[in-house]
């Protein structure tokens, strides 16, 4: 924001809604705890980026109103319909440079329309140049859509505030009019809108293509022309002149695109999107990064606290059911996989898995109820680890790797096995199917995952593949990852 407004010394950032918590229903116990400390720090976060307004979305709601009230600091609120939060306003003008532009909030009250169409003319009444309605729809991109078309005329753009599901949701926009937008969730892009207002009344509202825009529509044709070059080269002999007519064709459509120029109505508002996505190309701002820091020193102090009045250990599998017992055992007489499986664990220490919970060392985030299910093993469940502050408890691990449950071991792919250990070769799955790496491997924490492309780092010789003679054990891709670009932005940016 700091380096927006520098570019652009009128630029007005408002949040869009449901930025406190990551569900309307409120979370108990530790978790819950570090969750209120999360939502205070993200209401401190938009002070800091000098927030004009901040739509009160159903998840903002979770620990109800007072807390919106209470945590909003300088920030004036928008009420989108929901429980009343004391001080939030229904509409509010802000200042974008010298033009006055209205910005509303709805989609939790029922049948909002008309209260919307009602509110958005006393803005213009108060001179507002455009007005800006924030959708907090509980039936996300759908519902909003249906929402924006009853309001052509009466509100000029539309920002979704509220995912369905936030892991899976991309940027988008929709024409209209009004254009409706929605911005990718979990902080992980910024939405700028830019506004072409016209002198004299305005007659409608164009969404623009923008030079963004123009760019990555001629980077997908650019895309999609190289593909089909490999096509002329490697398809069957008889197949390639078909090719080569939709590569001709496809650079036909390339050269209209590169010279169209966009026709915008007269008079009408002209409105231009840009996606900023918030990765390794943006730096950290200090005040931000210190108020992480804090929030990452209270989450360790409150949780290392509120450990100690738990129990030591897991609760015990019910009857028959296996457990988690670890790649190490911290009994002498007990046998755990190391033992047994010596060479798959040598394989295993050679890949990411095996330093997974460094990875939280390294970005303090070791005891944060946030991260550490996916870093270590059989997290709350029998014979995993139960307590954050109990980690290294439960083996000395394998060549430096996975200390009692730390790390994702191998039991986060092959499932508990204290039944296997007991009484080998069954009670064990060999087989690893995808849909168990994307309990971690999901939409939030690993967006570019691909099971293809991913398998060979950790299966090859020695794991899933026999080894040769005096072959020691490796998988087959080696580096420290499909995802350098990807691994460089977490670092930067969590
Ligand atoms: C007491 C020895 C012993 C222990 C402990 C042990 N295994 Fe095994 N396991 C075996 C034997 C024997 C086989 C069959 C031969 C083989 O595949 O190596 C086997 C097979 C497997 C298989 C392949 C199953 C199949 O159907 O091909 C997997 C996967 C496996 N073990 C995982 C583990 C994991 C994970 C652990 C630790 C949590 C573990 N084992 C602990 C002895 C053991
Ligand atoms: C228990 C959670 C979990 C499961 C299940 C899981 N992963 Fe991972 N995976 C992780 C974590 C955490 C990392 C990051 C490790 C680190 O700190 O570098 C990771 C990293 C990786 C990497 C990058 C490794 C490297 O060498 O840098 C690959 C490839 C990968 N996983 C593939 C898979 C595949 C394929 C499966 C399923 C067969 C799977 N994972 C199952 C949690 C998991
Ligand atoms: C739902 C499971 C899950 C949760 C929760 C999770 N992670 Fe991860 N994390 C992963 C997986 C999977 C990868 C590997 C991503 C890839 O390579 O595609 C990963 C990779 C990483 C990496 C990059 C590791 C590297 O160098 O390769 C960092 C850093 C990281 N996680 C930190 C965190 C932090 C901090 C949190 C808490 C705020 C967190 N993770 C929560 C699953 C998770
Ligand atoms: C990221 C997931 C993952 C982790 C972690 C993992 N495995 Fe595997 N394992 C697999 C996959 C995938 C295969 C290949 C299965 C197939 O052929 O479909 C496999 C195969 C095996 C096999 C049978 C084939 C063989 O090479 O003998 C054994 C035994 C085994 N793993 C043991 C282990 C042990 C022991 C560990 C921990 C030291 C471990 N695995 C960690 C995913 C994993």
């Amino acid at each position: 924001m700091k380096k927006l407004r520098a570019e652009v010394p009128g630029a007005v950032y408002a949040d869009a809604g449901d930025l406190l918590f990551e569900s309307a229903v409120p979370r108990k116990g530790p978790q819950g705890a570090q969750a209120e400390l999360k939502a205070r720090t993200l209401a401190r976060g938009e002070e800091l980026l000098g927030a004009a307004a901040r739509a009160v979305g159903a998840r903002d709601l979770a620990l109800g109103p007072q807390f919106v009230a209470e945590t909003r600091g300088n920030v004036p609120l928008l009420d989108a319909g929901g429980t009343k939060v004391p001080g939030a306003s229904p509409a509010l003008l802000v200042k974008a440079g010298d033009v006055p532009v209205g910005l509303l909030a709805a989609g939790l009250a029922s049948d909002p329309a008309e209260t919307i169409r009602a509110r958005a003319g006393q803005l213009r009444q108060q001179g507002a140049r455009a007005i800006v309605l924030v959708a907090q729809t509980p039936g996300g991109w759908q519902e909003a859509g249906k929402l924006a078309r009853s309001l052509t005329g009466a509100v000029d753009v539309v920002v979704l505030g509220h995912l369905e599901d936030p892991a899976t949701e991309p940027d988008r926009a929709d024409p209209g009019p009004p254009p409706l937008l929605a911005v990718e969730g979990h902080g992980q892009s910024l939405l700028r809108i830019d506004l072409e207002v016209p002198p004299g009344a305005t007659r409608g509202v164009y969404l623009a293509q923008g030079e963004a825009g123009r760019k990555a529509e001629l980077k997908e044709l650019d895309d999609r022309i190289a593909r089909m070059r490999d096509q002329v080269r490697t398809a069957p002999e008889e197949m390639r002149p078909l090719y080569a007519d939709k590569v001709r064709e496809l650079e036909q459509r390339r050269a209209q695109a590169a010279s169209a120029h966009e026709s915008v109505p007269v008079g009408a508002l002209v409105v231009t999107a840009t996606f900023i996505a918030l990765g390794p190309g943006v730096p950290d701002d200090a005040e931000a990064h210190d108020l992480v820091a804090a929030y990452d020193d209270q989450v360790t102090q409150m949780n290392l606290r509120l450990a100690q009045q738990q129990p030591e250990s897991c609760p015990p599998p019910r009857r028959g059911e296996p457990a988690f017992i670890g790649v190490s055992s911290s009994k002498p007489r007990v046998k755990s996989c190391a033992e047994c499986h010596e060479t798959s664990a040598a394989f295993w220490a050679k890949t990411g898995h095996s330093h997974a919970y460094d990875t939280l060392v390294t970005a303090r985030k070791q005891f944060s109820l946030d991260c550490i299910r996916c870093h270590v093993t059989g997290w709350q469940q029998p014979g995993g680890v139960c307590r954050i502050d109990r980690t290294q408890v439960g083996g000395p691990g394998f060549a430096g790797r996975g200390k009692g449950r730390q790390d994702v071991q191998c039991e986060m792919c092959h499932g508990p096995a204290s039944e296997h250990a007991k009484d080998p070769p069954g009670h064990i799955a060999a087989e690893v199917p995808a849909n168990v790496c994307v309990r971690c491997h999901e939409a939030a924490n690993s967006p570019h995952f691909d099971d293809a492309r991913y398998r060979p780092f950790i299966v090859g010789p020695g794991h899933g593949e026999p080894l040769v003679a005096g072959e020691s054990p490796h998988p087959r891709a080696s580096g420290s990852g499909p995802n350098e670009e990807l691994k460089a932005s977490m670092k930067g940016a969590r």
